[in-house]
């Protein structure tokens, strides 16, 4: 499902479809509301309160017009308490509104946009388009019979287009990235072993003219990417390691690279899981989905950056040929580790796919891993983990998730805490115990990041949704696409010299 978005300028009075109504939280209903209200003759402030609808962010409601409007029905949508409107509050309000249009059978909505003081019109809108794209998303590859009722088509901004033409295409651009990144999360991982990710990730460069080369278990031995090999040992499936690069068509900015955990389906190996929430552990790629779901982004957004994004996928199973407790590996910039734990897996991969994207000779290094349940731990399903070697790159990290609406959190990189990976026998040793446990997987990892400037996102807690927002379905979130674009778009210079390249067929 698509939505189409438009823009036109015209009045409220003139809609004859659906009218989305914002409302705020406190006492006085704003003058729209107000409007509307008097030629209902009261009865939009008596339906509000009946359903207890008081401008709550999140919460939306469709009602009727008994014909007294040109519009046949609203969406009224809480937009929060009056004078706080940020860009994060539309993106769910107009989430929310989106998905009750939906459900309602709803075709076509019209949506005035607000206007706030000292936000760009074209971000609101922007934000309003992020909302309704994400808001609406379901995952329907493997439902037969006839589709679930309710496809919003099309969303009508009241404005002029040229105005919000661009700010709309900016936003379905994304929308269509972080959607491909829940795509790619929630298909199961017996339709996504790494050689069909690999396969996936070339098509869609072919589509998008980027580069890509994929190394197969042959290619990774050759390379000497032990970590990765160890891990995808004990599979039916060879792991692969996947190298795409976007270049700007003109001059480029700035070089980055970004780095995806991409397990397909995490078992933990011989040191297997509890079978209890296991089904999750195919979401164990959305490091990786979000790194290829931002690829998409920057290439049909066209931003003046070069991005290399590197995929280090593997299934970590346990077979009579697994990787064991005990093993040494040679990982492939010649350090050792001794594996403790097989379900320290994801590690072992980023160690490799680091290591070869720092010698890219890229500026900065941003990887995202669903990492470790201690992060989740520390901060809670929504927030992601932001480690960094960089102060002036974590700063923009967490600037960059505040613009797009996601939480990210800094956490302490202490040099004192390596001790606890220290081995008998090898470099390093694969786990470091239970306490601190986001923290010493994030120093295992800056092993190998060979002194350029690194950031490490754990998105083990916000990459999976255990049940819908405004924003989205449970399941894959898509989480960090947005965080990595608007990083992304700030580093190419506020994006204006962008030229968008011509949106791919389908
Ligand atoms: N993929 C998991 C981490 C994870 C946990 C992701 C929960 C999403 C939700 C990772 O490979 C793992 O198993 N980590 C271990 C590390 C431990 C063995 C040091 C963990 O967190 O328990
Ligand atoms: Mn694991
Ligand atoms: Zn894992």
């Amino acid at each position: 499902m698509t939505v189409c978005f438009t823009a036109e300028q015209r009045s409220l009075l003139e809609v004859t479809d659906t009218l989305l109504v914002p409302v705020t939280d406190g006492g006085n209903p704003d003058a729209t509301v107000r409007e509307l209200d008097e030629v209902l003759g009261g009865a939009l402030g008596q339906q509000l309160t009946g359903i207890g609808l008081r401008g709550q962010v999140g919460r939306a409601a469709i009602l009727p017009t008994w014909g007294r409007l040109p519009a046949r029905r609203l969406v009224i949508t809480g937009i929060g308490a009056p004078g706080r409107l940020t860009l994060d509050v539309i993106r769910r309000a107009w989430g929310a509104a989106a998905q009750v249009a939906a459900e309602a059978g709803v075709s076509v909505l019209v949506s005035p946009l607000p206007r706030v003081e000292g936000l760009d019109r074209g971000a609101i809108c922007r934000a309003a388009v992020e909302g309704v794209g994400l808001g609406t998303y379901r995952f329907l590859d493997y439902r037969t019979g006839t589709a679930p009722a309710g496809q919003l088509d099309q969303v009508l901004f009241l404005a002029e287009p040229s105005v919000v033409a661009e700010a709309i295409e900016r936003g379905r651009r994304t929308v269509d990235a972080v959607n491909l990144t829940r795509d790619l999360v929630n298909r199961p991982a017996n339709d996504l072993p790494p050689e069909r990710l690999a396969g996936l990730a070339r098509e869609l460069a072919d589509q998008l003219g980027l580069e890509c080369t994929v190394y197969d278990q042959d290619l990774l031995a050759e390379l000497g990417a032990g970590g990765i090999l160890a891990v995808g040992r004990g599979s039916r499936h060879e792991p692969r390691l996947i190298h795409l690069v976007y270049r700007p068509a003109g001059e480029s900015r700035a070089s980055v690279g970004l780095v995806g955990k991409g397990v397909t389906f995490d078992s933990g190996g011989l040191s297997i899981k509890p079978a209890e929430g296991m089904e999750r552990m195919k979401g164990d790629m959305a490091g990786a989905a979000a790194v290829i779901g931002a690829l998409q982004a920057v290439a049909t957004l066209g931003l003046p950056v070069t991005v290399h994004g590197v995929v280090a996928a593997a299934e970590n199973m346990p077979d009579g040929a697994a990787f064991r407790p005990g093993d040494i590996l040679r990982t492939l910039n010649g350090k050792t580790v001794e594996v403790i734990s097989t379900d320290a897996e994801g590690r072992l991969l980023l160690a490799d796919a680091l290591t070869y994207t720092a010698r890219l000779g890229v500026e900065v290094v941003i990887d995202l891993a669903t990492l470790t349940g201690a992060c989740v731990v520390a901060l809670g399903k929504q927030a992601a983990g932001l480690f960094g070697t960089d102060s002036g790159l974590v700063d923009a990290l967490v600037q960059a998730a505040e613009r797009a609406g996601e939480k990210v959190w800094p956490m302490p990189l202490w040099d004192e805490y390596l001790e606890l990976l220290r081995s008998e026998h090898a470099d390093l040793k694969n786990t470091g115990g239970r306490w601190g446990g986001a923290v010493n997987a994030a120093l295992f990892l800056r092993e190998f990041t060979q002194g350029v400037r690194w950031a490490h996102l754990d998105i083990a807690g916000p990459a999976w949704a255990e049940r819908a927002s405004p924003l989205g379905p449970a399941g894959g979130t898509g989480y960090g696409v947005r965080t990595v674009v608007s990083f992304l778009e700030e580093s190419a210079g506020r994006s204006r010299n962008a030229t968008m390249c011509p949106v791919p067929a389908g």
